[in-house]
């Protein structure tokens, strides 16, 4: 199985999951669109030989990963993953796709009788514990982490932690579980990601890229 692409291919990282839908939309608004349904496929890679165009199916923590070693020319990445990863890749352009909020949130119980200007140390489970660091950090705040892959929620039920750092979209996760929004850390969207060696050996491909869609995201 031949899995390098060609210097004439352009290799794009979706991420998998929620967003992929949204990225697919805006992409196939600018004539970009695989030749199969990815979203029902088990398949990881979709080329499209005729137009030079290769589409990979990533988990969303993974796709800066991808952008910036150069298995992936391009890629959609939410902030939340950029910011938390800091590497190395060009973020040309704000998608304004998968909307959310990074929010510290605790039980309803605690919260009726927390106050977050009085926290000195604190203890949070969270998927995002850079980005928990820092926020933390310049508040004055000292933070015992306990560093989760998933269901953040859960901590605070079971006492594993008082509180934690999650992405909330529609809110219903925290309402169902029975935990309030204490604080934002963050508005969160995706972004248009870029390998750096990419953007000088296809810049005229990519460049016309960035504009379609900066175009298109302004128009919408
Ligand atoms: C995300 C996030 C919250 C939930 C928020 O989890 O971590 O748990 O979605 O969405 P809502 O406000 O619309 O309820 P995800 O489904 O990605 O799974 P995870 O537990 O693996 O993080």
């Amino acid at each position: 199985m031949m899995t390098r692409a060609s210097k004439d291919t352009l290799t794009i990282a979706l991420p998998k999951g929620r967003v992929m839908k949204q990225a697919l939309k805006i992409f196939a608004k600018i004539g970009i669109e695989p030749l199969e349904n990815m979203e029902e496929s088990r398949k990881l890679i979709f080329d499209d030989k005729k137009n030079g165009l290769r589409f990979l199916v990533v988990k969303p923590t993974d796709v800066p990963t991808y952008v910036e070693y150069g298995a992936a020319d391009i890629g959609v990445a939410g902030k939340d993953v950029l910011m938390e990863q800091e590497r190395d890749v060009y973020e040309p352009l704000d998608l304004k796709i998968g909307r959310c909020r990074m929010m510290v949130a605790e039980p309803a119980a605690l919260s009726a009788k927390d106050d977050p200007s009085q926290w000195t140390s604190i203890r949070i489970a969270t998927k995002y514990p850079n980005i928990t660091e820092k926020f933390f950090a310049s508040k004055g705040v000292q933070v015992e982490m306990i560093k989760l892959y998933g269901s953040i929620e859960l901590a605070p039920l079971i006492g594993l932690a008082e509180r934690i750092v999650d992405l909330v979209e529609t809110g219903e996760t925290l309402k169902q579980n029975g935990l309030v929004e204490v604080e934002e850390i963050m508005k969160i969207t995706s972004r248009l990601i870029v390998n750096r060696a990419s953007l000088k050996i296809k810049g005229a491909r990519i460049a016309e890229i960035i504009e379609g869609l900066r175009k298109e995201v302004e128009g919408s």
